[in-house]
């Protein structure tokens, strides 16, 4: 019962070879043509279904959807698009596909409709290339990592701490396990803790992983985070997963270099092995720039834009320098942002776009961020101007995307670092865990985030996030 996967074949092309393909049916044609489809690859492979070869029974329930085992000989196709096609000598089918009920007809869906059918959109070319694209990324960043000798350390989800003081947290409750999760007035009765303590889902795992890097000299996380931000936008999830690398003997210059080098090497890798797939976005994308208006159109497709960022270093600026750039822009003196500028101010997603979208063109590092709008646990910068005190913070700001990387050199000074905690009111008593990589042999230490589907956006081209995690959780978004 040996099975070949569509991609190996159409790589191979094994002219008169026998073999047995498995997958679900995306048309059939002329009661002769099957596209058939195993995930493989975005291209199906053509199915010859000799005339007579099959009754009248079978035919009916060949229908789009369905799953198929064929055997058969493989030869060369005379038709169009493609270079290979199976002629059948076996036909079986292993599950019917209701056709009046089926929700996906060969036709193309809407993006929205398929979120509505979750369940069902992997089946599509565009998820199936979206989420082949979304696995070899994390495969290369664990590759890159790797090959590094960067240790990847697992961090807890369920943890007590709160490392970004960014927003809202989701809080960890217990259901009692008999069933009847009741109290007498009927009300659900679940404990407001986790076993007598109170803790959260995490919103990042830093600050275990900065445990970790002073062992280990470099460690990265990847894992889910979560945040209870209800915000309804193209860019945020409520569960979202983060790359966060956190390296010992490491300043804010070494933390960009490796940040730009970790972000190149995982696009070439996909422009690499991920070829086919990358062709269709392009494709794709190219067909719907072509519905806006001239003057909405992207400059460059999407591949263009890839090969553009491998190949370009990033522009570098400080946060002083961005908000200059802001306040000298035609943008605002025509009083085009929503949102006022001034330094001090923590920048709007309109702002950043229109540093890398209209001023720069390009991925930017923006370095140097006001303290005040920053984490308590990012450097202070020595000898700012008086009001002007900045950190050693740096975001990666992506055309398209906004922020995508978030990182700093940590305050590795005990004393300073006492001393941000106390002033932003954050219980000195409940981190001497992590109080203690500074009591005991501290050594400067820089890391960052990435959000792994704002990547996944920027290089498939997906405008909604939603759209590149498998199951989205967002405000009204938790079907299953
Ligand atoms: O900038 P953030 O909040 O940084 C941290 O959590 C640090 N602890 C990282 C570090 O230094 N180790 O988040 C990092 C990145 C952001 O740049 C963004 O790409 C992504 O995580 N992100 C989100 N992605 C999707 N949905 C959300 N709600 C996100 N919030 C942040
Ligand atoms: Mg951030």
């Amino acid at each position: 019962n040996q099975r070949t996967k569509i991609k190996a074949l159409l790589q191979t092309t094994p002219i008169d070879a026998k073999v047995t393909v498995m997958g679900w049916v995306r048309t059939f044609r002329n009661n002769q043509f099957i596209a058939l489809n195993d995930g493989s690859t975005n291209l199906n492979l053509q199915i010859v279904v000799p005339l007579g070869m099959l009754g009248e029974d079978i035919l009916k329930r060949i229908t789009t959807g369905a799953s198929l085992k064929i055997a058969g000989t493989i030869a060369k196709s005379v038709g169009k698009g493609q270079t290979i096609e199976l002629l059948a000598e076996n036909v079986e089918i292993l599950g019917d596909c209701d056709a009046e009920k089926y929700p996906l007809q060969p036709k193309k869906h809407s993006l929205e409709f398929l979120r509505e059918i979750a369940h069902l959109r992997f089946r599509t070319n565009t998820f199936g290339t979206v989420f082949r694209i979304r696995h070899a990324l994390a495969f290369a960043i664990h590759q890159f990592f790797n090959e590094r000798g960067f240790i990847y350390l697992h961090t807890p989800i369920i943890t007590a701490s709160d490392a970004e003081g960014a927003g809202e947290m989701f809080r960890v409750t217990t259901l009692p396990f008999d069933g009847t999760p009741r109290n007498e007035d009927g009300s659900v009765n679940f404990k407001e803790d986790f076993f007598g303590k109170s803790t959260n889902l995490t919103v990042s795992g830093q600050l275990e992983g900065e445990l970790g890097a002073m062992a280990f000299s470099e460690i990265y996380t990847f894992g889910p985070t979560f945040r209870a931000e209800n915000s309804n936008t193209t860019r945020h999830l409520a569960e979202f997963w983060m790359i966060e690398p956190e390296m010992a003997f490491c300043d804010l210059e070494d933390n960009m270099n490796l940040a730009e080098e970790f972000i190149q090497y995982i696009i070439q890798y996909v422009m690499k092995n991920n070829a086919d797939d990358l062709a269709f976005l392009d494709q794709r994308l190219a067909e719907e720039e072509k519905q806006k208006p001239a003057n909405e159109r992207s400059e460059m497709g999407l591949i263009e834009k890839l090969n553009f960022v491998v190949n370009n270093r990033f522009e570098r600026i400080t946060y002083t320098e961005a908000i200059q750039i802001l306040l000298d822009s035609p943008a605002y003196k025509k009083k085009k942002f929503k949102y006022e500028v001034s330094w001090g101010i923590d920048m709007q997603s309109e702002h950043e776009r229109y540093l890398v979208e209209k001023h720069f063109k390009k991925p930017v590092i923006v370095t140097n961020y006001p303290a005040d709008i920053k984490a308590f646990y990012m450097r202070l910068n020595d000898g700012c101007e008086p009001g002007k005190q900045t950190v050693a913070a740096m975001d990666i700001l992506a055309p398209g995307i906004g922020e995508i990387v978030g990182g700093s050199q940590r305050e590795e000074r005990l004393e300073k670092l006492l001393q941000r905690m106390e002033n932003m009111h954050i219980p000195v008593e409940e981190m001497n865990w992590y109080l203690d990589t500074r009591r005991f042999g501290t050594v400067p230490h820089a890391g960052f985030g990435l959000g792994f589907e704002r990547m996944v956006q920027f290089v498939t081209g997906m405008t909604n996030i939603r759209d590149v995690i498998p199951f989205a959780r967002t405000p009204k978004n938790c079907n299953f």
